[in-house]
């Protein structure tokens, strides 16, 4: 995102990675720690520590890690850098949050005491209270210690509440950040500039001009081996709680004032507190709710959701298509349409925009007219797309069919895309929160949700099975005339 003002600049830190041995942490956070010290971002006095529960793990572990950090790694780096990077990652067992348990990290923590301490919880939220707790107890929290959350912050309303409530026993708002990876995507910030810093798009951004929206996040994976969290949790929960309801907050707010944290956050919140809540009357007509079942992709075949997880039932959605009201000025009769799932045809992610059609037609012999639309792409390829009604050349009236003008980010930018949580992680390091969601913003998005999932309890409603490797159920909810971007009818011609 761009910035208003120079970035600030990063303070000598120490790194405590809670859960410092988990998946997430030498999947991402390691890595994404690398990258930036390979790119000389990190080039101040700074500690690693990988806190973990039990040291017999200690070897496998750094196995692991050299192997994460070397296969993460798209460029060329020479085995000195890899070695003194992993020399920086300091191995600490505390087997529990007593005072106690605590002392070999409060000895390190104590030999720079001028160092920003950032504690990273890769855990299972109810272990944040205890861990924020014990440093505290410790005297290992002061004015510039930063404690970052990860997902899932609970599964309701109540649950993210007691949460921060147990957080904040330590921590104030301003030293909290919650992760949400999509905010560091690079097309996802793309966005903002796309939208405030172009005024041709700015000034058509309203329900005069766009006939609607589709936010698509599809992925062509499973659970893998995430099946018991997923489980209890489902499409909703996982990626329309926050990854869904992130991106149309960037689509739908008004301008900020500023782009500082608050000034960002305030207007997300505003979009999130005029979502239309759902009931047990439009869930039926704008919702439609999905669970895989075997398919193949490429001649493969792929089990169903119920053999991935091992059981014979569950009601858990693998799927999930929304038709959101933003009840504001601007957005008054514009649908959003939101729609994620696992097991889907490709992985594919994309906002579309869709213009409306020109005010009169001039060419009706032709026929009917598509509207424009805007296409940011967000993965696999990064790209914006703009699909304009073009002349077919050659003699004969007024032929013309959509074409796209189309911005290759990885053409026009010939470098290398930091990970979402490389960018994420420097943000942290700067102190600087707008990429990270505040409580209130994640509660007004739990009320949204969960009246979803309360308007699901009360119609009783089922899912709808879909083969794997498809694109789901999601027609259910479209309007007539509508389809979604993937369906090969889209950009069709006139
Ligand atoms: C995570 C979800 O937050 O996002 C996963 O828990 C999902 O279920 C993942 O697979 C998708 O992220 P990305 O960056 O691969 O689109």
């Amino acid at each position: 995102m761009a910035q208003t003002k120079k970035a600030p600049i990063i303070k000598p830190f120490n790194a405590v990675i809670f859960g410092g041995d988990g998946d997430l942490a030498v999947r991402k956070i390691y890595p994404a720690l690398f990258h930036r010290f390979v790119d000389k971002q990190l080039n101040v006095d700074f500690n690693i520590y990988a806190i973990t529960r039990s040291n017999d793990k200690h070897v496998a572990f750094n196995e692991r890690l050299r192997k994460f950090i070397t296969e993460s790694t798209d460029y060329a780096v020479d085995q000195k850098t890899v070695e003194t990077f992993l020399k920086k990652i300091i191995v600490l067992t505390l087997p529990g949050h007593s005072i106690e348990d605590y002392q070999p990290l409060k000895i390190e923590l104590d030999k720079n005491p001028i160092f920003q301490n950032v504690y990273y919880l890769s855990t299972p939220s109810d272990a944040f209270g205890e861990i924020g707790d014990a440093l505290n107890a410790c005297g290992l929290i002061n004015e510039s210690s930063k404690v970052v959350l990860e997902k899932p912050l609970g599964n309701s309303l109540a649950s993210s509440r007691h949460i921060h409530a147990t957080i904040s026993r330590s921590f104030t708002e301003k030293q909290i950040y919650r992760i949400d990876h999509y905010l560091g995507k690079e097309t996802v910030q793309n966005l903002m500039v796309l939208r405030f810093a172009n005024h041709l798009f700015e000034s058509a951004w309203n329900s005069e001009h766009i006939e609607s929206i589709q936010i698509t996040v599809a992925e062509g994976l499973g659970v893998e081996k995430r099946g018991e969290y997923y489980d209890n949790s489902g499409a909703l929960l996982d990626m329309v709680q926050n990854h869904l309801l992130q991106l149309l907050c960037l689509v739908a707010m008004e301008p900020p004032a500023q782009l500082d944290a608050d000034s960002v956050r305030n207007e997300k919140l505003k979009v999130l507190k005029s979502l239309r809540l759902l009931d047990d009357k439009t869930v039926l007509t704008d919702t439609a709710k999905g669970q895989y079942t075997r398919g193949k992709v490429d001649g493969h075949s792929l089990n169903s959701y119920l053999e991935d997880i091992s059981k014979y039932e569950s009601s858990t959605e693998t799927f999930v298509a929304i038709k959101a009201h933003i009840d504001n000025w601007r957005w008054k009769n514009t649908p959003f349409y939101l729609r994620t799932g696992k097991r889907m045809t490709k992985r594919y992610s994309e906002i579309v925009i869709n213009f409306k059609s020109v005010k009169h037609n001039v060419f009706h012999a032709q026929g009917d007219i598509p509207g424009n639309k805007l296409i940011m792409r967000l993965q696999p390829e990064e790209r914006i797309e703009l699909v304009q009604m073009t002349k077919l050349p050659g003699p004969g009236g007024y032929r013309y069919r959509p074409i796209s003008l189309k911005l290759d980010y990885m053409d026009s930018f010939n470098e290398r895309f930091p990970e979402a949580y490389e960018r994420l992680i420097v943000d942290i390091l700067r102190g600087e929160q707008t990429l990270f969601m505040r409580q209130d913003e994640l509660e007004a998005a739990w009320i949204w949700i969960e009246s979803v999932v309360n308007g699901w309890k009360k119609a009783n409603q089922k899912n709808i099975l879909y083969e794997a490797g498809t694109w789901g159920p999601g027609e259910q909810i479209m309007e007539e005339n509508h389809t979604w971007s993937t369906n090969p009818k889209f950009n069709e011609g006139v």
